[in-house]
């Protein structure tokens, strides 16, 4: 077996590194350019004839299904490849891909890193998590798979640095697999999971998956395997409730028998869908300084990319999507303190200097103090009949570090159900900006009667 000694690493030295991406394109390989970009790399893009990515070096024609396309692909100035392109289904195609794609490279000590996935591992049962040293156990819609990851490992004997990855389940930038469970939500009324109740699925943020790969490319070993993964297990009936929040259904999630699926996505996805594992990413993370640190796939899909929110009063890019993202963690830090009934989180989201909150009920509170007196006096306890939960709808930014939030509030049960007969809530907030975090300076809870 493949080992991920970090002895076995080659050294960082700062290169900058030509690197043909195939699958450049999709869903990963679009986060995949950026890193590669953002790192300083120049990506070469392979397409069967999509639009460059804006941070492409340069765009390439090719079909790994037709492997006789690749021929030349792999010019001498490519000083690493990442194979991100789907396997075509047929074990033969994909070995002449690899071949066309890996040959150039011998003799060079470059890197070619190939995606496979955790369905590899099959079904890992109650046992701790996973590492890369398990044997493979496939299930069928990736059944010949790890034989095209030995046919990649095989070319370190041939002098080429071969990698392997294994990504978990892909989320974020509203894409991947749960952005299926978030159209089922929707499409079906209720939140929907498949197999069993007790599946987990582990799950990767697609940047930090991006980040993988930059590592891999730049450092990982000759005939290493890694499980890009940032959450070894999490429980499917979570993502499915959560994929129901991003949806706007609040209802018990409700799980799909495999029959079920497979009757509404095809018995091999089915099998997929309704895997239950326990993956561990921590060779990654120990061994080539992995870091992931996306936020949990749960709360991707309740409070991130899955659910955009409108914005104004700031210019579109990166700087105001991490604002808006600080704010909608500060919204799911109240809802969480209140869900949980912790007194003193949810005093922390107020600003310590003259905060002021009217409560739905339009009790006037002045100052922390006083906040701090209701809060210990009505929240011990409120929530065991039922709770509710908090979505950021709007964000206005009056200036850079001031913005005003429109939040809906919804009644629920404990299921995540929605409590019909209860009113929402539309709470406002002022949130202002100090030492770096976002804090609420003036608060009001109203009504909704309509
Ligand atoms: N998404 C996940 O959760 C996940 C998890 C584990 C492993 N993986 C693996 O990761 C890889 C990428 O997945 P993804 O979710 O990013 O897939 P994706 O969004 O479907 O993107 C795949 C890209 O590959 C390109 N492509 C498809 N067929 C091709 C062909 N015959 N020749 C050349 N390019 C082709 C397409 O680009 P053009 O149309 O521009 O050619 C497409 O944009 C796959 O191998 C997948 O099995 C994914």
């Amino acid at each position: 077996m493949p080992t991920n000694e970090a002895s076995r690493l080659v050294p960082d030295d700062g290169n900058v590194m030509k690197v043909l991406l195939t699958g450049a394109t999709g869903y990963i390989g679009s986060a995949v350019s950026d890193h590669l970009a953002a790192a300083g790399h120049q990506v070469v893009g392979l397409t069967r004839g999509g639009e460059p990515h804006p941070s492409w070096h340069a765009r390439l024609i090719g079909d790994t299904a037709e492997p006789a396309s690749l021929a030349g692909v792999v010019t001498p100035d490519i000083e690493g490849v990442i194979h991100l392109a789907p396997p075509s289904g047929d074990v033969d195609v994909d070995t002449a891909a690899i071949e066309a794609l890996a040959a150039p490279l011998r003799g060079t000590g470059r890197p070619f890193v190939y995606t496979s996935g955790v369905w590899v591992l099959g079904a890992t049962g109650e046992a701790q998590e996973v590492d890369e040293e398990s044997p493979t156990d496939p299930i069928g819609i990736v059944g010949y798979r790890p034989r095209i990851e030995q046919r990649v490992l095989a070319e370190t004997a041939e002098g080429v640095r071969a990698v392997v990855v294994r990504p978990g389940i892909v989320y974020g930038r509203g894409g991947g697999i749960p952005a299926i469970l978030v159209d089922r939500a929707r499409s079906q009324g209720v939140p929907e999971y498949f197999g069993e109740e007790g599946v987990r699925w582990p799950t990767v943020h697609v940047d930090d998956l991006a980040e993988l790969f930059v590592a891999a490319v730049e450092r990982a070993g000759a005939g290493t395997v890694w499980h890009g993964v940032g959450e070894s297990a999490t429980p499917v009936r979570d993502l499915a409730r959560a994929a129901g929040r991003a949806a706007g259904v609040l209802a018990a999630p409700h799980v799909l028998s495999v029959e079920r699926t497979a009757e509404e996505f095809g018995p091999l996805f089915a099998d997929a869908l309704a895997l239950d594992q326990s993956v561990s990413g921590a060779a990654a993370r120990a061994a080539l300084g992995w870091q992931p640190a996306g936020p949990g796939a749960v709360a991707e899909l309740v409070s991130g990319s899955y659910r955009p929110v409108e914005v104004f009063g700031a210019p579109e890019g990166p700087e105001t999507d991490a604002e808006v993202a600080a704010i909608r963690r500060l919204v799911a830090e109240i809802e969480h303190a209140q869900q949980n009934e912790l007194v003193d989180r949810f005093l922390s989201v107020f600003r310590r200097e003259d905060p002021v909150w009217t409560t739905g009920h339009g009790k006037r509170l002045s100052g922390f103090e006083e906040i701090a007196a209701f809060t210990h006096k009505v929240l011990p306890g409120a929530m065991a009949e039922s709770t509710a939960v908090y979505d950021v709808e709007r964000v206005l930014f009056l200036r850079p570090d001031v913005a005003a939030v429109n939040v809906r509030q919804q009644p629920v049960r404990h299921d995540g159900s929605r409590i019909a007969d209860q009113p929402e809530g539309r709470p406002f907030y002022v949130l202002v900006k100090e030492d770096g975090a976002w804090r609420v300076g003036a608060a009001q809870n109203t009504v909704a009667v309509d």
